[in-house]
């Protein structure tokens, strides 16, 4: 059979389903998706699978959590009209990928991935840093959830993927799986198209509290949801230069938190001369902590105002998931073909 080639580039990317999304998820690649959502045909996963792979004891959160992650990228630009949303437990395809995929992928493929670590840390499946040190912890569905990634991307025969650097270690694994699916049972042929990320042109940002990644739930994001109140406050309570102790003395800017905020968020004027100021000693952290939530809260109200229509129509919103994953579906069932026909697994 003549593999059907997509006429547009096709898009997979999505999210995992623990929480609302924030400014990190916003610069990393909700953006992009916007940008790109009219050259592709453009597939967005919520990710509840993945999701329960670290929430499996609160599977009660996904309904509310599923709702509230479409809310965002209808809020952020994602038009639904063009643009696939899909839920992953609804596509059957994904999960039987998933098991096709295992059958090859060596397990130190997995253990050595830089991005499954720090989760395992993050989550106290392990201390050291071997993901072999956790496995009285981590579970098998944890530890494999970076070959059900693949099978997510792959489902609908993706080829661009936009994405957070932390993703970058799953997409190259994503890249291995589907190379050696092709070498194997290709004959030559490309069965499976190889994906590639395309990452935020944005440094990552740390969490405001300055500790670590912007968590979902860890209090030190600002989500795309947020009131003003709640982003002046977790503006306000932001880590800056410790060395910077009285209101008068120099600052860092290069090591200061709230700066590399202002990097990524605040006109590059205004950021040239907040850097100065900061470092003559003119401006100090609570006045360039306020200027930062002015920012955050401009850049944040107009996304409350796109969202809130879709949140007073709730039947719409569970409409736009329902169409989405119905074509999801359908490309997935097509992949399978494809799939057991290259490994002469399609019997009668
Ligand atoms: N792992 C991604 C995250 O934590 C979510 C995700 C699941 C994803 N499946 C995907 C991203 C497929 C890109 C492509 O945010």
């Amino acid at each position: 059979m003549e593999q059907q080639k997509n006429s547009r580039g096709r898009i997979l990317t999505g999210d995992r389903s623990t929480g609302r999304l924030h400014l990190g998820h916003y610069v990393g690649t909700l953006l992009n998706r916007v940008k790109l959502q009219r050259e592709y045909d453009t597939f967005i996963l919520i990710a509840d699978i993945q999701g329960l792979s670290t929430h499996w004891e609160h599977p009660e959160i996904m309904p509310d959590v599923i709702r509230q992650v479409t809310l965002d990228y209808l809020a952020v630009g994602i038009d639904p009209e063009i643009c696939n949303i899909c839920v992953q437990s609804m596509i059957p395809q994904i999960a039987e990928l998933s098991v096709i995929y295992g059958l090859f992928t060596r397990m130190n493929k997995l253990r050595h991935n830089p991005t499954l670590k720090t989760e395992a840390k993050q989550y106290g499946y392990m201390t050291g840093d071997d993901l072999m040190t956790g496995f009285d912890r981590l579970t098998y569905g944890f530890f494999g959830y970076p070959i059900s990634q693949a099978a997510d991307i792959t489902f609908v025969r993706a080829n661009l993927v936009p994405v957070g650097g932390d993703q970058v270690p799953h997409i190259e694994l994503c890249r291995d799986i589907v190379g050696k699916f092709n070498q194997l049972y290709g004959k030559g042929k490309e069965i499976i198209p190889l994906p590639s990320a395309l990452v935020g042109d944005v440094p990552r940002l740390k969490g405001l509290d300055g500790q670590s990644s912007m968590g979902k739930s860890l209090g030190n994001a600002i989500h795309l949801s947020d009131d003003d109140k709640t982003i002046e406050k977790t503006v306000m309570k932001a880590i800056t230069d410790p060395q910077k102790i009285r209101k008068n003395d120099p600052g860092r800017p290069e090591v200061c938190n709230v700066f590399a905020y202002h990097r990524v968020f605040t006109p590059p004027d205004e950021v040239e001369q907040i850097a100065c100021e900061c470092r003559k000693g003119t401006l100090g952290c609570v006045a360039d902590k306020q200027r930062l939530a002015q920012v955050l809260k401009d850049l944040v109200r107009p996304l409350r105002e796109r969202r809130a229509p879709w949140e007073a129509r709730p039947d719409d919103v569970i409409d736009i998931l329902l169409k989405g994953t119905a074509i999801a579906r359908n490309e997935g069932a097509q992949t399978m073909a494809l799939v057991k026909e290259a490994m002469s697994i399609k019997y009668w």
